[in-house]
């Protein structure tokens, strides 16, 4: 049975939202916190590489006996609502009664659209904020408990989840969906390769400015983000260049808690045009990558609206007063190895006009610094194209 109890040293428990357990071998908690949730029966979710390294499998067995486990290792590295669907129809069939997440965003924003598809009539559809969702996920979910093993999405302790339904990349959002217990080890990332060391990075990154610029007041967020800020700027780079440095690995996995800490301020255009970017068919392109190409342009764009903020911005990542926060990033994104521009990645010029007019209608618009129209998205996009 599930429910082995192990002290470990040096773990904080942080009860903001989600009740996160943070430090190295958290996840050897895993035993404890089933036993803590009485889940009997847990469905794991993970995505293929991730089960192949070990780690999953690792974890897992450390905290049960094998017969009482039902896998799910398909995680596309976008999750879809065919792959929910399946997992889903996996969950009901081995009558489970509790989810464990293993794995980046995808497998945990997968394992949220799981939890909620148990408990809730379809079609999934119905639930995406933009068509009104938030209001009909009116009970409790299947209760997941969510292990990172990268350091970007913060997903762990966020109540969001982005599923591709129909060829549009959809926010499903709902104070339901936070995961009962997430155990954060940032152990679990020192086999994370550089480049999605380096994308993943900037995703967190982007999350803590977008969520620090957003207009709503909300100064707890916003000390947070700063602090997320502060700490991916400070470590990124040897996080990429020596994944095995133990500060790295801890200072990147809380500024990616934090950035997700600091989502209900709201994100902004970099999202707004990331989102629809990435569910674009036929071209699977990272989701940090996409946010880090982005950056510079946004934060241009951005500027006139909150100068105040872009000064403590520079204080906190340790710029002078005179330095461009956007030329900053395009120059971190170029030491970290990441693409210059969209082009770069394979986005066609002919796709822009249409996620333009998606970017528009994308609910991070909503609590970007400056309202941004569909032209300036279309602008905004052009100027990330890159050479
Ligand atoms: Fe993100």
């Amino acid at each position: 049975m599930c429910g082995k109890r192990v002290m470990t040293d040096g773990i904080a428990t942080i009860s903001y939202l989600t009740t996160a357990s943070f430090g190295f071998g958290a996840s050897a908690l895993l035993a404890e916190v089933l036993a803590e949730l009485a889940i009997a029966r847990p469905f794991v979710v993970t995505d293929p590489g991730v089960r192949a390294a070990g780690i999953a499998e690792e974890v897992v067995d450390a905290a049960c006996e094998p017969g009482r486990v039902t896998w799910f290792d398909r995680s596309p590295p976008n999750p879809t609502e065919a792959a929910v669907l399946e997992a889903t129809g996996a969950f009901r069939a081995a009558r489970c009664d509790g989810i464990v997440a293993i794995g980046g965003g995808s497998s945990i924003d997968l394992a949220k659209g799981v939890a909620l598809l148990a408990t809730h009539p379809g079609p999934l559809v119905d639930y995406a904020a933009v068509h009104g969702g938030v209001e009909r996920i009116t009970s409790e979910v299947v209760r997941t408990i969510a292990i990172p093993t990268t350091a970007g999405t913060g997903s762990e302790v966020g109540r969001a989840a982005m599923i591709n339904v129909g060829g549009r990349k959809l926010d499903f959002m709902s104070p339901r969906l936070f995961p009962a217990r997430a155990l954060c080890d940032p152990g679990l990332t020192f086999g994370l390769p550089p480049h999605l060391t380096a994308a993943t990075g900037m995703d967190a990154l982007t999350h803590c400015i977008e969520t620090y610029l957003s207009p709503l007041v909300n100064p707890p967020a916003e000390a947070i983000a700063l602090d997320g800020v502060e700490r991916a700027a400070r470590w990124i780079e040897e996080a990429t260049s020596n994944g095995r440095s133990r500060p790295a690995r801890w200072n990147m996995l809380m500024a990616s808690m934090e950035g997700a800490l600091t989502f209900q301020k709201g994100l902004g255009a970099v999202h707004a045009m990331a989102h629809p970017l990435g569910a674009l068919e036929d071209l699977p392109l990272h989701h940090g990558t996409l946010n880090a190409v982005l950056l510079p342009a946004v934060l241009r764009f951005n500027e006139p609206a909150a100068p105040e903020k872009y000064d403590r911005l520079r204080r906190v990542v340790g710029l002078g007063a005179d330095v461009d926060l956007a030329a900053w990033v395009a120059d971190l994104n170029a030491r970290l190895g990441l693409p210059d521009g969209l082009a770069a990645m394979g986005v066609p010029p002919d796709v822009l006009p249409r996620i333009a007019e998606h970017a528009e209608q994308d609910p991070a618009t909503e609590t970007n610094a400056r309202p941004a129209t569909r032209t300036d998205y279309y602008e905004l996009l052009r100027a990330s194209l890159g050479d």
